[in-house]
């Protein structure tokens, strides 16, 4: 029998590699769409799944509408992917993020616990929670020291997660990922803003690229290989926390190179940097180490930095070559 997921989260660009992912593996998938003025499902419709989700109406932040959902889907696995994922938004929006990123965790655990208690949990944990790094390469073990409002709310949602797998003994897995993107990225993060506006000043259409640290380090995959790990994650007999990265970290500045090249451009004559892409505190580096993945889940990341980039400037060539 076919099993059933829901994902909340699953406009995003996560949420919509790993509907695919799981459409493919022939599960009947639900989502967990929060009400919007304007369409959401944009990144459905790029990977031709919109039409084969069962949507249920629902917000992290309204315990009821997650008690609905949870009833109503009867899932087998459950994906939180729901949250306000801009680290900057998170300085203006503090107390949104920490509900929808933080408590919203417990409303999905509670829902769980009361009515499907053996349904498997997976929390989108994140490399934020690194922030002012206490070891070189990050693991499992790695103590945390989170450096944003989103960070905080994010090791909240972290914590809950392993106190309620060990409370309770739900199956209940964290997947402490580490960035990654797509041509799917909302445009605000700064691979996808690099990406189109490469795309844009070669075809014309931008003259400059404003950027704040980009002597900032990241360990960038590509999202596609990254929903893999999560779904793994809920496969196994036990759940666990994971740390998914690739093991390299590069800074933004050279990603910025990347992408010119890409289009034969020099980055240099167009990147100008702006005080108001700063955070009032910083990530300066960070680099994974996804060693326990490796182990225990066979997982791997496919894709390179450079293949990631290519990929998203074509992707931006093509939509802003049509507009
Ligand atoms: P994303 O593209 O920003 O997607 C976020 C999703 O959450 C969207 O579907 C959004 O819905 C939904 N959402 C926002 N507020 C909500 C609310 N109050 N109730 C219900 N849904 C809500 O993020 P992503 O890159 O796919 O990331 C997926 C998850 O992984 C997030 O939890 C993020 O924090 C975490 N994460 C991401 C990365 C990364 O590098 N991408 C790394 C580590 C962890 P709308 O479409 O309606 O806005
Ligand atoms: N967004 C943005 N815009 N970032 C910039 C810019 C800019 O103009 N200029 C420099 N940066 C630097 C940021 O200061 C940061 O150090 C780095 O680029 C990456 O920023 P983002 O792409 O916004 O991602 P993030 O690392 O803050 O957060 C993402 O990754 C986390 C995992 O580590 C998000 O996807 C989070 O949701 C995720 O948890």
């Amino acid at each position: 029998m076919s099993k059933t997921a829901l994902i909340t989260g699953v406009t995003g660009q996560d949420g919509a590699y790993l509907a695919k992912l799981l459409l493919e593996k022939g599960y009947d998938v639900h989502g967990l769409v929060a009400r919007r003025s304007s369409d959401t499902r944009w990144r459905l419709r790029e990977l031709g799944v919109e039409g084969q989700i069962s949507y249920h109406e629902g917000d992290l932040a309204d315990a009821c509408s997650i008690q609905r959902a949870v009833i109503k889907a009867k899932p087998d696995e459950i994906y939180n992917l729901g949250a306000q994922s801009f680290v900057g938004s998170s300085w203006d929006q503090p107390v949104t993020t920490a509900v929808v990123d933080g408590i919203g965790v417990t409303h999905l655990l509670e829902a769980i616990r009361q009515f499907a208690p053996q349904t498997r949990f997976y929390q989108a944990s994140t490399s934020e929670m690194f922030g002012l790094i206490q070891a070189e390469r990050q693991d499992e073990n790695t103590p945390f020291y989170p450096r944003s409002p989103y960070g905080v709310a994010k090791l909240y949602g972290h914590w809950i997660t392993v106190n309620y797998r060990e409370s309770f003994g739900l199956h209940a897995s964290s997947g402490i990922l580490f960035n990654h993107e797509s041509p799917l990225r909302g445009i605000e993060f700064v691979t996808r803003k690099v990406s189109d506006a490469a795309a844009r000043i070669k075809l014309g259409k931008q003259t400059e690229l404003r950027l704040g640290n980009i002597d900032a380090k990241r360990d960038w995959g590509f999202a596609g290989d990254y929903v893999e790990a999560m779904w793994l994650m809920l496969q196994q007999e036990q759940a666990d926390d994971y740390v998914v990265a690739t093991g390299v970290t590069t800074t933004v500045r050279d990603m910025c190179k990347l992408a010119f090249e890409h289009v034969g451009l020099n980055y240099e004559d167009y990147v100008v940097i702006d005080p108001q892409f700063f955070r009032p505190a910083e990530v300066e580096v960070l680099l994974g180490n996804p060693g326990k993945a490796e182990r225990k889940l066979g997982w791997t990341p496919k894709t390179s930095l450079s293949t990631l980039i290519e990929m998203m400037v074509e992707a931006d060539l093509r939509r802003v070559g049509k507009e």
